[in-house]
């Protein structure tokens, strides 16, 4: 967008003026100065309408950047200042968008800037066209043949260092979307006389010297080189090396380009094999041999080389030699071998290595020419750049320089056919007033040099076809003959005497006015040189070679295929391709860039008005200029015109109906365009100045974009609407479907609930049925089971006489008779031991004998214990009478108790009766004696213990005196009322006496005895037995004990074990008395 709103134009910034066409005055001087002007301020182009002049700056200006090419692209051709670039888009544009056919025609002297100016063109098509994998190959490809074509055509002349030695035609063609799609090149006529000789100051192509210095030792030597140019005659020593160009470097470029265009290795390989073959060629030299004829023969002097280039080239050395010696000329049946002297074997070997180059550089175009070519069939726009050698003024000028001269007079021819004579002729054509304007016009050149009859080159082949002598001078003398009247032929041999004193003019040269000036041509040479004549014996030579790509350079010397006829003349070969150029270029739009060169040292900066002024005038510019700004800048047909502008009125919009003239005036007059700018032809529209057309354009642009805006406002409306209306149409869809879906819902909530109340009444009625059917069922089965029971009772009473009523019974108690009998018998040999400790029962057997079963086992016990104890004496019953009442009275309750168990109860420890020391006591005691005893009675007042016996009768308690024996104290046992003893394993006991009786006005005992426990148990015994009176024994850890008149509490306490286990008794105070047990 940003572009497109910078509005500049070619008038901004001037510098004189970029368009010739508005040059004030108009003359050579003023058009000169503009030009000098320019190219001071580095501005190298300049207009003629569309036509561009380019001056070669003769160094490198920085006009040619990626930014530059954007900056054109897409612009109008008046829009910026004058470029070449604006007009290859000019093209370009056209081509792609108007269907036209375009060529680029690039003139000028030679050293003018064509060849760079090509490269220009093609590098900005190749830019602004199509993009992608593909297309950039195909790009590539067409770029890059240019490196290859330049190093094998071009080589430095003294006019230019890159001087292009042959003509290009290359046609690039085009899809329908502008995208490239391949190329086709088209080569003219070699300049093959420098592969052997150059003028002074001159080099061989450039190939030559590439190879020597930019391939590596190891490749050198495969092709048997030497480094060294001085090596080889082919190779004019004089300027071997030019001032800034690295052949080196240039060398890897071209391998690198031979390669991305798609040459093979093999292929490469061969094309400087070849390449090598030529260059040795030139080595052979020969030396006169005298033969017995009297004629001189050649030989060849040294064989080497000739060995060499044979292994190189895979020839047989002996043909090639004999090709170099002898030379068969066949005429009809006839074969005819001649020798060849000296003289005639170095023209024979300059014609082959000759031949060889230009037949390889031929070969080269076609093989690039076969990987450039567009791989479709499809209709293709082609866009044709012609970049042939310029006009050439040398010293010497020869056949080659006739021939480049001759091209440039065409193209000269053409230029002036569609640009001056064919724009005043269509004015006339069209009925415009116009003045003719007056130009020289070359078609008078051209015929002399091409006429069929009496041209220059139809001379020369009728020379050469002639039988007889022939020599070149033979052919001037028949020019002289022929041309001599002719306004634009000078010869000094001519009858017309104008030229007789001319001392300019040699006699053995002839001289052309040529469009762009006189040049002087040797005619030496011409002859041989349109014969291009190569003797037999060395086509077939080459063709014999074991090297696939010399064959096929000369096909004609395959055997098979001799031909008798004489090939076309170099001449007439060009003559034709020219013609074809010609042709080729009429049927498309040309585009015109006219190179100048500013002087002749190749020097930048320097404007030699001279040389410019020359240039100018023989290129026609200043009438170029003229016919110009007389002119009309533009015309169209009515009908494309109205075409592409109806749109910028409301009458021609869109249609208009009636004849395309009346709308386009219709049109014109609406956007009111000045009168003088425009007038109607018969045909077509003419307008006279550029800028009316762009201001036609910037409206139709304008206008574009508003139907644009229009196109696009009522495409989006109807977009919308139809959006809206589909919106529409789906919201009733979608209404409908939901209320469907809602009704839908609701009715199947209905349908349920409906269902869920029937169901509740069906059940509940249903319930109800099987309620009473139920209950009748139920009444039904009753009144079955009462009839049954009736029933039964009833046969029962009737049959019970039938029946054995107590069988039942009778086998019931005979089983269980039975069961009893079995358990008995089993029992007895089951029965335990008869100890009554044995726990042991067997298990019981039935479960109804579980009663019976405990019983058994009680009777079987107390059964066993009385066995036991029957077999007890009264002695034995009495003592464990005894241990048992001891059981009954202390088991559990006294500590004591357990040690007692396994003491026999003697009683009478003391022997009484016997020890006469208890005589006296014996008999104060004469009831039997139970207890005898020594026992500790405590003493009340500190607690010490005094020994005493203690004696028990049947009736009485008895202490005595241990020593003397007398008794101290005689209780019957009906005073004593309780014993007290503490519950802990201590021998202490109190005997509490009846209150009030005899025996108890001394208080109660307080005693301690080892046999506590017997004599406890047997002091129960003995007063139940005698006072029929159980006596009180209480076991408590404190206890009152009756002192006289005091109650004194003994106490039982835990004491130490310092006094082993023997209890200590301590009086504490009047009332207690502490025990201490261990
Ligand atoms: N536009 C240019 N910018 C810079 N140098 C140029 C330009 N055109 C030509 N030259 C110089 O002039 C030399 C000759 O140009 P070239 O195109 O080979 O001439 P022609 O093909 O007309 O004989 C080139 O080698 C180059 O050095
Ligand atoms: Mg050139």
């Amino acid at each position: 967008m940003a572009k497109m709103e910078v509005k500049t134009s070619l008038l901004d910034d001037m510098i004189g003026v970029g368009d010739m066409v508005l040059l004030e005055p108009l003359n050579e001087d003023s058009f000169i100065n503009n030009l000098k002007k320019r190219f001071d301020h580095n501005e190298v182009y300049t207009y003629i309408g569309s036509v561009v002049i380019s001056i070669n700056p003769y160094r490198s200006l920085p006009i040619y950047t990626p930014e530059k090419v954007e900056e054109y692209r897409n612009r109008n051709f008046y829009e910026l200042s004058p470029h070449i670039f604006a007009l290859s888009d000019e093209a370009y544009r056209s081509l792609r968008d108007q269907d036209k056919d375009q060529c680029i025609l690039i003139t000028g002297e030679s050293g003018a800037g064509k060849t760079e100016a090509s490269k220009l063109v093609m590098s900005y098509v190749a830019a602004v066209c199509g993009k992608g994998a593909e297309v950039n190959q195909v790009k590539e490809q067409l770029l890059q043949s240019n490196p290859v074509l330049e190093a094998f055509g071009n080589a430095k002349t003294v006019r230019n260092d890159n001087s292009s030695r042959f003509g290009k035609y290359m046609d690039i063609e085009f899809d329908f979307k502008g995208d490239p799609l391949g190329g086709v090149i088209s080569n003219y006529l070699l300049e093959k006389s420098r592969v052997v000789k150059q003028p002074r100051g001159e080099r061989n192509f450039h190939i030559f010297y590439q190879i020597l210095s930019g391939a590596s030792e190891e490749f050198l030597c495969k092709l048997k080189l030497e480094r060294d140019f001085s090596r080889y005659n082919y190779l004019g020593l004089d300027s071997a090396r030019v001032n800034g160009v690295d052949d080196a470097s240039n060398f890897r470029t071209v391998r690198n380009a031979m390669q991305i265009v798609g040459f093979m290795d093999h292929e490469t390989q061969s094309v400087f094999e070849v390449v090598a073959a030529v260059l040795k060629l030139g080595n052979i030299e020969f030396k006169p041999e005298s033969r017995a004829n009297g004629l001189d023969e050649s030989k060849i002097k040294d064989k080497n080389e000739l060995k060499e280039i044979c292994e190189l080239t895979g020839i047989d050395q002996s043909v090639l030699e004999r090709a170099f010696s002898f030379r068969t000329v066949e005429a009809k049946q006839e074969k005819v071998s001649t020798t060849l002297n000296v003289a005639q074997a170095y023209y024979a070997r300059d014609a082959l290595a000759k031949n060889l180059y230009s037949r390889l550089f031929s070969w080269l175009v076609t093989r690039i020419n076969e990987s450039i070519k567009a791989q479709t069939k499809v209709r293709k726009k082609v866009m044709g750049v012609l970049d042939i050698y310029g006009f050439e003024i040398f010293e010497d000028n020869s056949f080659e320089q006739f021939i480049i001269n001759y091209c440039n007079e065409k193209l000269q021819q053409i230029f002036i056919e569609l640009t001056l004579k064919e724009e005043q002729e269509e004015y006339i054509r069209e009925g415009i007033e116009w003045t003719h304007i007056e130009y020289f016009n070359n078609a008078i050149i051209c015929d002399l040099i091409e006429n069929n009859q009496t041209g220059i080159l139809a001379m020369l082949d009728e020379e050469c076809l002639r039988p007889g002598t022939v020599t070149d001078d033979t052919f001037l003398e028949k020019l002289n003959q022929v041309c001599a009247t002719h306004q634009h032929f000078e010869s000094r041999m001519s009858k017309c005497s104008r030229f007789l004193n001319d001392t300019s003019l040699p006699h053995s040269c002839f001289r052309i006015q040529h469009y762009a000036g006189k040049v002087l041509y040797q005619v030496e040479g011409f002859v041989d040189k349109n014969n291009d004549l190569l003797y037999r014996d060395l086509s077939q030579a080459m063709w014999k070679a074991n090297h696939s790509l010399i064959k096929a350079l000369f096909p004609e010397g395959n055997p098979a295929k001799i031909n008798l006829k004489r090939p076309p003349t170099a001449g007439s070969q060009f003559k034709a391709s020219v013609a074809t150029l010609m042709k080729n270029l009429q049927t498309k739009n040309p585009n015109y860039i006219r190179c100048i060169k500013p002087n002749d040292k190749k020097a930048a900066h320097i404007f030699n008005e001279a040389l410019v002024c020359h240039q100018i005038r023989y290129l026609g510019l200043l009438e170029n200029v003229r016919v110009r700004r007389a002119g009309y800048a533009f015309r169209q047909p009515y009908e494309p015109c109205l075409e592409r502008y109806k749109m910028l009125c409301k009458q021609t919009w869109p249609h208009w109906r009636g004849p395309a003239r009346a709308g386009v005036e219709v049109l014109f007059n609406e956007l009111r365009i000045p009168e003088e700018e425009f007038s109607f032809g018969r045909s077509k529209i003419f307008i006279r100045n550029p800028r009316t057309l762009f201001k036609l354009e910037d409206l139709r642009k304008q206008r574009l974009e508003d139907l644009a805006t229009l196109i696009g406002k009522i495409y989006r409306g109807w977009k919308c609407r139809t959006r809206f209306l589909l919106m529409k149409k789906c919201q009733v869809v979608i209404a409908s479907w939901y209320r469907r879906y809602a009704q839908q819902k609701k009715y199947q909530k209905i349908k349920s609930s409906a269902i869920t109340v029937q169901s509740y009444i069906r059940g509940w009625k249903a319930r109800k049925l099987l309620r009473e059917l139920k209950h009748l069922k139920r009444c039904n089965e009753a009144a079955t089971v009462i009839a049954a029971y009736w029933h039964g009772t009833q046969v029962r009473r009737e049959y019970r006489k039938f029946f054995r009523a107590n069988a039942g019974r009778k086998i019931y108690e005979f089983t269980l008779q039975r069961l009893m009998q079995k358990y008995f018998l089993e029992m007895k040999n089951k029965m335990p031991s008869l100890s009554p400790i044995d726990k042991n029962w067997p298990a019981r057997p039935y479960l109804f004998l579980d009663s019976t079963h405990k019983e058994l086992k009680r009777i079987f016990h107390l059964w066993r214990c009385k066995k036991y104890r029957d077999q007890f004496t009264d002695q034995q019953k009495l003592i464990y009478e005894e241990k048992l009442e001891a059981s009954e009275l202390f088991k559990d309750k006294k500590a004591l108790y357990p040690a007692s168990v396994g003491q026999p109860f003697q009683g009478a420890y003391l022997e009484i009766s016997e020890n006469p020391k208890y005589k006296k006591l014996k008999d104060a005691v004469d009831e039997k004696i139970i207890i005898a005893e020594v026992v500790n009675k405590i003493n009340r007042a500190n607690g010490k213990a005094a020994s005493r016996i203690f004696l028990l009768t049947k009736n009485n308690v008895l202490l005595a005196d241990q020593k003397s024996g007398t008794i101290k104290s005689e209780v019957p046992l009906g005073d004593v009322t309780k014993v007290s003893m503490s519950s802990q394993n201590d021998g202490f006991f109190a005997v509490h006496l009846k209150e009030g009786s005899e025996a108890a006005s001394k208080g109660d005992f307080l005693l301690s005895s080892d046999h506590l426990i017997e004599m406890a148990t047997k002091l129960y015994r003995t007063t139940l037995s005698q006072t029929k009176q159980k006596l009180n024994i209480e076991i408590s850890d404190e206890f009152l004990v009756q002192f006289k008149q005091d109650k004194v509490c003994v106490k039982f306490i835990q004491g130490s074990q310092k006094n082993g286990n023997i209890p200590t008794c301590k009086r504490k105070n009047n009332r207690l008395l502490e025990v201490a047990v261990p």
